[in-house]
């Protein structure tokens, strides 16, 4: 889509969106609108009993006398609790309208009075970024045959009193929309398109922003003792790795702040293998490692003033003949060794790695992980909130107060010993699950014996990843949670 930032004017074609408040007039513009067209934009409003209430809109096709196709009037609700976030919302309805009515082109008019939080260029450019991130679809795979085309919305125009202060602020929030949608791409490609070699790839691309890259392939893995991560691989024909991504934009002798993702390109559970029901929904095991794929590229976007890496373990957990065994002994990089009692239980395993990896290489000042680690915490928070696990409560409530900024909640669950002696194993050190209850926590009590007592969250992202519905931000699927929740953790906390 692309995007301008004009003066207020009528536009020549397509779709155009106007506003007004709860119970109050309609905009300047939004009322020249309305007597250009002879009170329709009223007549509408008091039909469709609109009075600005947020979220609430009417639309009409635009009456003669105006070039426009449609109008949309839309409520923002009352001038003093519009927010960011509300704004953002605002963008990412309008933007679900006009796909739905098929337009392809939408101006919006955005000169609406100052409100007590946000000036008129930070609201225009908060819907923006909604309408950018509601607007991403995944078509690569649709051919451009009449019956499989879907229409979209081409052009958006972004009219406001303060054409340049509004660019200047959606400059910035263009790189974490950017790095949203690269995440959502990532999560929504096929196993048989992404798979760590491919994905490899992909990752290369950060490099024209300045990220600098390192690969670790299986021979280097086993050089440097990571059984956890390999004995996942094992079953599968595509070779794992584990990728390094370095953002420099702090002082040179800053300790990084790091960040690991799971990466399973698929998990068909291994020889502890899934039901057939839902199984296709685990390309999405790597929504992990693609967060943290699109927060570098958000974070170099925006040349965020900070030192970060970036660790990504990519395997794909497949059943064959070479395939990891249930009771399976193998030994991580620190040296702990793990019985494998479930093989679908691989994410840990992965991680154990990655994480004792990152700690021991970059002193890192504090890690955090992402992981579509367990379906336990979609039993417990559903799609609405990750479950966190921290050794740190500071950066427990960093993370909370960031994600309540930006819309992308977490939800603290306990870290105990009583869990923790669940996962002693007979004949190991430890083993890769129990039986009992609370698996969501007992994967975290296993990722904490791999944290060396680093200042260290895990946020467990299988329920908030992906989305069966449509929200007003995304389209059904992948969702980018947590490119958004990391970006500002890092902005509050690091730069
Ligand atoms: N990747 C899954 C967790 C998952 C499930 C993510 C559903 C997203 C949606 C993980 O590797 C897994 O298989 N976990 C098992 C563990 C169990 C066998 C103890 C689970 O949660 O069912
Ligand atoms: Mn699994
Ligand atoms: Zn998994």
């Amino acid at each position: 889509m692309k995007i301008d930032f004009i003066e207020v004017a009528f536009p020549k074609t397509g779709g155009l969106v106007v506003f007004s408040f709860d119970d109050g007039p309609f905009s300047g513009f939004a009322k020249q609108v309305d007597e250009a067209g002879n009170g329709q934009l009223t007549r509408a409003a008091k039909l469709g009993k609109y009075n600005g209430r947020f979220g609430q809109h009417v639309m009409v096709v635009a009456p003669v006398g105006i070039e426009a196709s449609y109008l949309l009037l839309v409520g923002l609700g009352k001038a003093n609790e519009l927010d960011a976030l509300k704004a953002r919302k605002i963008g990412g309805k309008l933007i679900t309208e006009f796909l739905a009515q098929g337009e392809t082109a939408v101006a919006i008019a955005v000169d609406v009075a100052q409100s007590s939080s946000l000036n008129a260029a930070n609201l225009a450019a908060n819907i923006t970024f909604g309408a950018c991130l509601r607007h991403h679809r995944f078509e690569k795979y649709r051919t451009g045959q009449r019956r499989y085309r879907k229409s979209t919305v081409d052009t958006l125009q972004v009219m406001t009193e303060m054409p340049l202060e509004t660019e200047q602020s959606f400059t910035p929030m263009r790189e974490v929309a950017m790095g949203v949608l690269l995440t959502r791409d990532l999560v929504t490609e096929p196993g048989n398109v992404i798979y760590p070699e491919s994905y490899i790839e992909q990752i290369d691309a950060l490099r024209d922003l300045g990220v600098e890259i390192e690969v670790l392939g299986a021979n280097e893995m086993r050089q440097q003792g990571m059984g956890a991560l390999l004995g996942v691989a094992q079953g599968s024909e595509r070779e794992p790795q584990l990728a390094v991504m370095h953002w420099r934009g702090g002082a040179a002798e800053e300790a990084p702040v790091a960040f690991v993702g799971k990466g399973v390109t698929f998990d068909s559970g291994g020889i502890s293998l899934k039901a057939v029901k839902g199984m296709e929904e685990m390309k999405y095991d790597m929504a992990g490692s693609a967060v943290v794929v699109g927060l570098m590229k958000a974070l170099a976007g925006r040349k965020a003033k900070v030192n970060v890496v970036g660790v990504v373990g990519l395997v794909e957990n497949m059943p064959s003949g070479r395939a990891q065994r249930p009771g399976d002994v193998v030994t991580s990089m620190s040296g702990q060794t793990i019985e494998v009692i479930n093989t679908d239980c691989e994410g840990r395993l992965v991680l154990a790695d990655a994480l004792w990896y990152t700690q021991h290489t970059y002193r890192p000042r504090c890690m955090i992980d992402l992981a579509t680690l367990t379906y336990a915490v979609i039993a417990a928070l559903g799609s609405e909130f990750a479950g966190v696990f921290s050794n740190d409560d500071g950066l427990v409530e960093a993370l909370t107060e960031a994600g309540g900024a930006v819309g992308e909640p977490v939800w603290r669950l306990p870290l105990t010993q009583r869990f923790d002696k669940l996962i002693d194993s007979e004949i190991a050190d430890m083993k890769n699950c129990s039986d009992r209850p609370g698996d969501a926590i007992m994967a975290a009590q296993f990722l904490q014996r791999f944290v060396n007592g680093v200042p260290w969250v895990h946020i467990d992202i299988a329920g908030t990843a992906w989305k069966r519905e449509s929200s007003n931000l995304a389209r059904k699927g992948a969702t980018g949670y947590g490119v958004q929740l990391l970006n500002q953790f890092v902005l509050d906390n690091f730069e």
